[in-house]
């Protein structure tokens, strides 16, 4: 089977601001019926980049392809089919809800009575119908979020990209993205998320893209992290101190923390081994887990403990 086109590909691109090297080297892949996770910590070149790919800045250097087009040259094109939703929402605040998506739509030339009933549709699905005929200005910073997604969404984009859509989402509608997002990569379309909010990333996407000072330092995907990452594993027994000695026992070296017990693994696999071997050795195991997520596991590994890290 041959791998799908990508959705977007971006290699070696470049962009200064005057002296400043904002993105010095970045290479990305991403592929239709994935999210794909841009992370890294503040200032790393996330949002330069997805202006870059979104035709709203252009890149000094580097091959950038959309869709299959380039933004810097076939911007048009490129918008048809690209969905964006900024980190912060400006719009005409006197417009209503209604009012912005519909006019969107028009922009996108969508016929009149499609926009209407698409318009219609996102409010439902962003759960904003009670406030479709409101100013935008009285709605909320979590309300206007998810009618920023609503807007990237009217003119039904292959490609969409979304800068820390979750920032200012109460818990309930955050677990509507990452439902939301999940069924648009079901359909086809090709999602990069950046987010600093790592174990809802993990949650939601496919593979993660790691940047740091306007440079790719790795890509890989959720489910080899997850699975293949060496990391720390917390254990609990109903007796602590026999969890304790059937660790020594079988030459691990556990830290004691609290009542529970933490060692370094190389992979899930190992931990199956452990698992069943303290079980056959008698100890009455109650937990063993990850002591983080792996993508946040992952993060550190990349990032150690710079005070840049968000
Ligand atoms: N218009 C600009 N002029 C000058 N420098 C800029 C400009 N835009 C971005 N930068 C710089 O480029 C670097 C990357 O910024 P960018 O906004 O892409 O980071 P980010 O990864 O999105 O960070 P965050 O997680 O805080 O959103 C930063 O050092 C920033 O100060
Ligand atoms: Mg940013």
């Amino acid at each position: 089977m041959t791998a799908p086109e990508p959705g977007v590909q971006c290699r070696n691109v470049r962009r200064t601001f005057g002296k400043f090297t904002a993105l010095e080297s970045i290479d990305l892949t991403a592929f239709p019926g994935q999210v794909t996770a841009l992370v890294g910590p503040n200032g790393a070149g996330k949002t330069t980049l997805l202006l870059i790919l979104a035709t709203l800045l252009k890149a000094d250097s580097g091959d950038v392809r959309v869709g299959g087009f380039d933004p810097a040259k076939d911007p048009r094109k490129v918008r048809e089919q690209l969905g964006w939703m900024p980190d912060s929402f400006g719009t005409y605040e006197t417009l209503t809800a209604r009012e912005i998506l519909e006019f969107v739509a028009a922009v996108y030339r969508v016929p009149k009575d499609q926009g209407r009933e698409r318009a219609e549709e996102l409010l439902t699905l962003l759960f904003l119908s009670d406030l479709a005929d409101r100013p935008v200005h009285v709605l909320s910073r979590g309300q206007k979020q998810r009618l920023g997604l609503a807007r990237a969404l009217v003119h039904d984009p292959s490609v969409v990209l979304l800068d820390e859509p979750a920032a200012g989402l109460d818990p309930r509608s955050r677990i509507e993205l990452r439902t939301l997002l999940r069924d648009l990569a079901a359909l086809g379309k090709t999602i990069i998320v950046s987010s600093h909010v790592l174990a809802e990333l993990e949650e939601m996407a496919d593979r993660a893209v790691f940047v740091d000072r306007g440079r790719t330092i790795g890509e890989e995907t959720i489910a080899h992290l997850g699975r293949e990452q060496n990391k720390q594993w917390r254990l609990r027994a109903l007796d602590p101190t026999e969890l304790l000695n059937a660790l020594l026992r079988l030459g691990r070296d556990p830290k004691p923390i609290g009542d529970s017990a933490e060692i370094m693994l190389d992979s899930d696999a190992e931990a199956a081994e452990l698992i069943a071997n303290l079980v056959s050795h008698g100890v009455q195991l109650t937990t063993c887990a990850p002591v983080a997520g792996a993508l946040e596991t992952a993060y550190l590994s990349f990032y150690g403990n710079d005070p840049a890290v968000s």
